[in-house]
C-alpha cells in the first residue's frame, strides 16, 4: 500500500485541490468511457485484469526450457526498455550475482557497448528477447542484427530461432513478419497500449519471469492500484490527489518536478517515470518538466541549486518505510564523531535526512509530495506503475494534451534519417 501527503504543499496553492473534484469526475468518465483524446491506447486501463494469462503461462514454460542459460538480453529502447529495466533494479538485490543474468541492449548507438556485448557473449549460453512494436526503430534494430548474426552463428540457425523471442505487435509490422517468417516465439504488444503504458505487458513480464521476480504479486499490486482508483473522490484516490496537485503546483509557478528517492535501487524507476509523464504531456508548449535525483548521494551536488537556485521547483519524493536492519557501529576513538547516533539503524538516520532536507527545501520554497510506500517488493512495484500510470492519464487531461501520442519524438529521427541518407 501506498500513502500520498500533499500538506507540504498546500503554502504554496492558490487554489484548494478539492476544488477540482467536479473536473475530475468529468475526466475519470471521459478515461473509463474512453471518450478523450487518444483514447485509442487505453488498452493499459484494464490490463492488471484483463493480462493474457495464457500469454503468461508460456513465458513460465519458455524460461523451464531455457533454465540453464546465464543471460538473457532483452533488446528495447523507451517504452520497449524503461519498465523493464525499472522493474528490475528496483527489485534486484545489490551485488546479488543474478542467473540468468539481464543484460540490456538496443537502447542507444553505442559501438563500444555492443562491440564488448558481443565478445560478452561468446562465452555465455544466452538468449534473446527483442521488443518492437513498430519494428523499424533504429538502434532496437541495429543491436538485433547483429545479435542476431552472433546468435547464429554461435549456435546454428535451428537452435538461434529458438533461441529469440520476438515481443512485437499481433499482426503487423516488420518484427512481426521476421518472427513469423523465422518461427521464433512470439509475445503480443497490444494496438492499444503504447511504449510506456506497457511494462505489465509483456514487455515487462517476460525478462521479469526469466529473472525468477515475482510477476503475480506485481500484478495484484497493479490490480490493487486500479481498485484504489476507481472512486473518482479525491480524499480517497491517491493517484488523482497527486495529479491535481501537480497539475495546481505548475499554476502556482512550479514548473519542475523532482522525482526524489532515498534508497538507490529507485533510481532507475525514476527514469521510467520520466518517460510516462515527459512523454505523456510535454506538448503544445506545456507539462512539468521532469527531472530526478536520488538523495542524499545528489545532495553534494544538486542540493544548492534545489535549495537556492531558480524557485522554480518541487520534489514528489518516494519515501521507503522497511529496508534492511544495519546498525551503526560504535567506535572507541570517535574521531569522526560519530558515536552520537552509534547503535541507531541506518534506516533511521536516512529517515531523519529525508525530514531535515524535505524542512530545509519547505524554507527554501520547495513544496513537496511525499508518496509512502511500506517497502520495494513486487507488488509495491505494480502497485507503483498503475498509480503513475492513472495519475498520469488524469494530468494529461487536466492539461487538456492527448497523453497517449508523441509526434514529437519524430523530428529528430527525421534528420537522423536525412543525414544517413535514407531514402
Ligand atoms: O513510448 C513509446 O511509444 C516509445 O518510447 C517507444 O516505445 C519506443 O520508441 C520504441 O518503439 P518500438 O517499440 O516501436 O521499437
Amino acid at each position: 500500500m501506498i500513502k500520498v501527503d500533499i500538506k507540504d504543499t498546500k503554502q504554496f496553492l492558490s487554489t484548494n485541490v478539492y476544488g477540482l473534484q467536479e473536473k475530475v469526475n468529468q475526466i475519470h468518465e471521459m478515461i473509463h468511457n474512453k471518450t478523450g483524446k487518444g483514447s485509442d491506447f487505453l488498452g493499459w486501463l484494464d490490463l492488471p485484469f484483463t493480462y493474457d494469462s495464457e500469454e503468461l503461462d508460456r513465458i513460465y514454460k519458455l524460461k523451464e526450457q531455457f533454465s540453464k542459460i546465464d543471460v538473457i538480453v532483452v533488446i528495447g529502447i523507451g517504452g520497449s526498455y524503461l519498465g523493464a529495466k525499472a522493474g528490475y533494479e528496483f527489485l534486484k538485490q545489490p551485488f546479488k550475482k543474478q542467473k540468468p543474468e539481464l543484460i540490456f541492449a538496443g537502447h542507444h548507438l553505442s559501438a563500444n557497448y555492443l562491440k564488448q556485448l558481443l565478445k560478452y557473449l561468446n562465452k555465455k549460453n544466452y538468449v534473446i528477447n527483442v521488443i518492437s512494436k513498430s519494428g523499424t526503430t533504429t538502434e532496437p534494430a541495429v543491436a538485433f542484427r547483429l545479435l542476431k548474426a552472433h546468435i547464429e552463428n554461435k549456435y546454428g540457425l535451428e537452435e538461434a530461432r529458438k533461441r529469440i523471442f520476438a515481443t512485437t505487435d499481433k499482426t503487423r509490422g516488420s518484427l512481426y513478419q521476421l518472427a513469423v517468417n523465422e518461427g521464433y516465439e512470439r509475445f503480443v504488444i497490444e494496438d492499444a497500449i503504447g511504449g510506456r503504458f506497457s511494462v505489465l505487458s509483456a514487455v515487462g513480464l517476460l525478462p521479469f519471469v526469466f529473472v525468477g521476480l515475482d510477476v503475480k504479486k506485481m500484478i495484484q499490486g497493479a490490480q490493487d492500484a486500479y481498485n484504489d482508483a476507481v472512486n473518482p473522490d479525491l480524499k480517497k484516490n491517491k493517484a488523482y490527489l497527486y495529479a491535481v496537485t501537480r497539475f495546481l503546483l505548475q499554476k502556482s509557478g512550479k514548473d519542475v518536478e523532482y522525482l526524489i528517492n532515498y534508497e538507490p535501487r529507485l533510481a532507475f524507476f525514476a527514469e521510467w517515470w520520466k518517460q510516462l509523464f515527459g512523454e505523456s504531456e510535454g506538448k503544445n508548449g506545456k507539462g512539468l518538466l521532469v527531472h530526478s535525483a536520488s538523495f542524499t548521494t545528489d545532495l553534494h551536488s544538486l542540493g544548492q541549486q534545489v535549495q537556492d537556485g531558480k524557485r522554480i521547483i518541487f520534489e514528489t519524493v518516494l519515501n521507503v518505510k522497511k529496508t534492511d536492519k544495519l546498525q551503526i557501529p560504535s567506535d572507541t576513538d570517535d574521531l569522526d564523531k560519530l558515536n552520537y547516533i552509534a547503535g541507531k539503524e541506518i534506516s533511521y538516520v536516512n529517515q531523519q535526512a529525508f525530514l531535515g532536507t524535505k524542512e530545509a527545501h519547505l524554507d527554501g520554497g520547495v513544496p513537496n509530495i511525499v508518496i509512502t510506500l511500506d517497502k520495494m517488493d513486487a507488488y509495491h512495484f505494480g502497485y507503483l506503475v498503475y498509480f503513475f500510470e492513472i495519475a498520469c492519464a488524469m494530468s494529461a487531461y487536466l492539461l487538456d494534451v492527448n497523453p497517449f501520442d508523441q509526434p514529437g519524438v519524430e523530428a529528430y529521427k527525421k534528420n537522423m534519417f536525412r543525414l544517413l541518407g535514407k531514402k
